[in-house]
């Protein structure tokens, strides 16, 4: 265990936001994890826990521990005659996954590459892109529950997952540690190819296989979504609202172009991009922070400025688009530094 002093963040987070950790530590095994968090609580800090920074805004200063949690390896753990079961530790990095699953005739997860980020972090907001999210090939997770301070092995039904959501954001937020996460994938490929973008980009192929999804969906993604280490971003700013059908009903009269889609439970989920880019937003900045050109949705952070500028600009996009269209507009990358996890 190797715990450090005064850490600055700014290259732990893709936002490339300034931040400095009161004390920080990246743990290799649960046996590490569970040391850290002990030191921790003999110490009376509050913990805080980062993956690959790519969806969190941090505070200034982060007082107590942050634990970086890299405990690395992904096996095979069972098979039957459709499927495999894999479980792969919180530290693994997710896009490597992906092409790892593809390399061995593995199929399931090829419409999520290039999400950044580490395996840990996917069930907190339940990872979703082009037409497939997490939850889909989710078995179960293992982690380690604050509360009691026992490793807890959680199901698919536990996670409570919904469309950018989870049960770590509600009743388990700051409250659990995930440290290996179980997926059952398949052994033959069953190709998603709802989403409308997905479509356009296989139109050329008569019989696509999971490897042309896999890369026409890095291939849409690299035209889209600025690289953060060129471009500091933190992917979405905010989620897509999901709103009742008798008022996207009203908002179809009055913007017919607005993209919609409908959701099992009746509700309606509104393209968020689409409204920001129709406010006249895309390439507006303000001190350095600039609505991504190519895709509104995404805030860039050039100058390095500090989480309060980009929440300042958030902010007045917020307002503008809830004028406008009545709609209101969540921030989906979590606070880090604000809230404190449990001991
Ligand atoms: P972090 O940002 O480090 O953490 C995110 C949250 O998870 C924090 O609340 C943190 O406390 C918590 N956390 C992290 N690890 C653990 C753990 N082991 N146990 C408990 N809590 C933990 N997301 C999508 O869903 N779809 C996309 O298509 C997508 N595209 C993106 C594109 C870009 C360019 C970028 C920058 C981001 C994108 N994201 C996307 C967001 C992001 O990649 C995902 O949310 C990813 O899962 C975050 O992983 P991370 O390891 O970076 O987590
Ligand atoms: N659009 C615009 N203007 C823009 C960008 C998009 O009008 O500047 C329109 C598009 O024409 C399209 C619609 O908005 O009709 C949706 O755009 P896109 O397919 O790019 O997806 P998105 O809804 O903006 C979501 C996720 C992304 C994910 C993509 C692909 C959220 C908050 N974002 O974006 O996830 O990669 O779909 O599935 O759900 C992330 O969470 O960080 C993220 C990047």
């Amino acid at each position: 265990m190797n715990i450090k002093r005064k850490v600055q963040l700014q290259n732990y987070n893709t936002l490339s936001v300034p931040s400095v950790a009161e004390y920080f530590c990246s743990v290799n095994s649960k046996n590490e994890l569970i040391e850290c968090v002990n030191w921790a609580e003999k110490n009376s800090l509050p913990l805080h826990i980062i993956g690959g920074g790519s969806n969190v805004l941090l505070a200034p200063k982060i007082t107590g521990l942050v634990i970086q949690c890299r405990i690395n390896f992904k096996k095979i753990i069972d098979q039957d005659v459709d499927h495999i079961w894999i479980e792969v530790g919180a530290g693994e990095n997710w896009h490597s996954l992906v092409e790892w699953t593809l390399k061995r005739q593995i199929y399931g997860l090829e419409n999520l590459a290039l999400i950044p980020g580490l395996v840990g972090a996917a069930p907190i907001q339940n990872i979703g892109a082009y037409g497939v999210e997490l939850c889909e090939v989710f078995e179960r997770l293992e982690g380690l529950k604050l509360s009691d301070k026992k490793f807890t092995s959680l199901s698919n039904k536990d996670c409570d997952f919904a469309y950018r959501d989870s049960v770590f954001k509600h009743t388990l937020k700051n409250q659990f540690i995930i440290s290996s996460v179980v997926l059952k994938l398949k052994k033959n490929p069953c190709l998603k190819l709802i989403y409308p973008a997905l479509q356009t980009a296989l139109a050329q192929f008569k019989n696509p296989d999971a490897f042309d999804v896999f890369n026409a969906v890095v291939s849409l993604r690299k035209q889209k979504l600025p690289d953060p280490l060129a471009t500091p971003n933190a992917g979405s700013f905010f989620k897509n609202p999901i709103v009742s059908c008798e008022f996207a009903a009203q908002l179809k009269q009055a913007y017919p172009d607005l993209p919609q889609y409908p959701q099992e439970d009746g509700s309606i989920k509104l393209a968020a991009a689409w409204l920001i880019d129709s406010a006249g937003w895309k390439g507006k900045e303000a001190s350095g922070v600039e609505v991504h050109p190519k895709q509104a949705l995404v805030l860039t952070n050039r100058a390095k400025c500090e989480v309060g500028v980009i929440l300042a600009f958030a902010e007045s996009i917020q307002r503008d688009i809830k004028q406008r269209f009545g709609v209101p507009l969540e921030i989906e990358p979590q606070l880090l530094g604000g809230g404190v996890l449990a001991r």
